[in-house]
């Protein structure tokens, strides 16, 4: 079957824009992507709008419809009634550059603030041993496609400009957790502390817990639960517990 579908799709750069209606014509089986190229090749050939897999693997497409955090080509257009507008907009926590491409540069610096992983001193190439328990926990957070919905859906920034210095996000708080979760990782040894990092300079405290990471990952990675959650408890475990407490004083000195 096909129709024409109604699609309101912000048009626009920094300096301002708005919603634009189009009448685009949409396939079975199609995706909102589709609708999207067929918009660009029939329409508005200068309409800007980034992709790359259409397979829900290179993180690119990320948008909003009908104001949620999607992936553009994971969203069929099956799930909208046929008579339904279908509203296209720009990633809303992070600046336009224009119609459908955000500048997303705030994730890569969020990236780069977080200590990379540190070899054990001890072990050689081939000689890393991890149990399969191990290996599955951080397989789950390497799903990541780098897609930053959940980044954009997170209320501490979406909302909250002046939040993003203090704040790294789900996505790199899961990465600090990946890494502080990590039975090779020798960051302490290096005078690395990822826990008080996580504290400080990536800004745990200000994740109440919502859970709205997770409920938009395309990857379906248990952000909240198996992450944020047990990074906050090792965290406190390290703050409040006397003895770690003491040592962490003794080996400063
Ligand atoms: Fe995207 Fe999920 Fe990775 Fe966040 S954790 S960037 S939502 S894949
Ligand atoms: Fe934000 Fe996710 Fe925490 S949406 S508040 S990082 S649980
Ligand atoms: Fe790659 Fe959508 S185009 S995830």
């Amino acid at each position: 079957m096909s129709y024409q579908a109604r699609f309101k799709v912000w048009r626009g750069d920094a300096g301002g824009g708005g919603l634009v209606d189009y009448e685009i014509a949409v396939n079975d089986g199609e995706v909102v992507l589709d609708a999207i190229h067929r918009l660009q090749a029939t329409q508005c050939p200068d309409l800007a709008v980034r992709w790359n897999c259409k397979a829900g693997k290179c993180g690119s497409c990320s948008a909003e419809v009908n104001g949620r955090p999607r992936l553009m080509c994971m969203t069929r257009m099956s799930v909208f009634a046929p008579e339904e507008t279908v509203t296209v907009t720009p990633m809303r926590a992070f600046p336009v550059l224009r119609d459908l491409v955000t500048d997303v540069s705030y994730n890569y610096a969020k990236a780069r603030e977080v200590a990379s992983f540190v070899p054990p001193p001890e072990l050689g190439p081939g000689e890393y041993r991890m149990k399969q328990e191990d290996v599955g926990r951080l397989q789950e957070f390497r799903k990541c496609i780098e897609c930053f919905l959940c980044q954009d859906t997170c209320h501490v920034v979406r909302d909250h400009e002046e939040n993003k210095p203090a704040f790294a996000g789900p996505r790199f708080l899961m990465r600090v957790a990946e890494l502080d979760m990590h039975p090779l990782d020798a960051a302490d040894g290096a005078g690395i502390d990822r826990r008080r990092a996580a504290r400080e300079a990536h800004g745990l405290g200000y994740c109440n817990i919502t859970k709205c990471c997770t409920e938009v990952c395309p990857e379906h990675i248990k952000i909240t639960d198996n992450a944020l959650i047990p990074l906050k408890e090792r965290v406190v475990d390290r703050s409040y517990d006397p003895l770690v407490w003491l040592g962490s004083k003794i080996r400063r000195r």
